[in-house]
């Protein structure tokens, strides 16, 4: 049986950080599913939810066992509904962990066929989110350390304040 993990988050935009988690869980199972969720707490994303997916399919093009998807309800039905065995969350300082810790545990409860398994974030990426690449960005800073080499024409294009 094929083991399929999901690997969810807003990807807004996808970085080295989150390559490097997907990239590592590939080798961990059979299957990685690349799920763009909905988190409540962020909604003015700067990426569309299809220009977010096809960004990350760009950069996983060469893993062959990873395939992006969407889904706009509860991580743990999607769990459920594709048969996954992990829900795989990078965890980057103690400052994650009390939120990662809290849906964990309610993923558990909400469907008990899956584990949340934590990969800690590689040291050159402890720093590094979404947020602070928008920020970088929009000032016309460097973020080619920050984000896959496939995607930096398409963030800076969009990100890049004209002055
Ligand atoms: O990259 P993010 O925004 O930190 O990822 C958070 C995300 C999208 C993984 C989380 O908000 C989530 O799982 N959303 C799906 C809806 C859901 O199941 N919410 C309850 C989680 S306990």
């Amino acid at each position: 049986m094929s083991r399929i993990a999901v690997c969810p988050g807003s990807f807004d935009p996808v970085t080295l950080g989150h390559l490097d988690i997907i990239t590592r869980a590939s080798s961990l199972f059979d299957h990685v599913i690349v799920l763009v969720s909905v988190n409540m707490q962020k909604s003015n994303f700067s990426f569309s939810l299809d220009e977010r997916k096809n960004m990350i399919r760009s950069v996983t093009v060469d893993i062959p066992n990873v395939t992006v998807e969407s889904f706009d309800g509860l991580l743990a039905d999607y769990v459920k509904q594709v048969g996954a065995i992990a829900i795989v969350k990078g965890l980057r300082a103690v400052s994650d962990f009390e939120y990662e810790f809290q849906m964990a545990l309610a993923n558990k409860k909400l469907y008990d066929g899956a584990e949340t398994v934590f990969l800690t974030t590689s040291a050159e990426n402890m720093y590094l989110s979404s947020s602070v690449v928008k920020q970088i960005a929009s000032f016309g800073g460097d973020i080619s350390h920050f984000v896959p080499e496939q995607i930096l024409d398409d963030i800076r294009k969009r990100l890049v304040k004209e002055k």
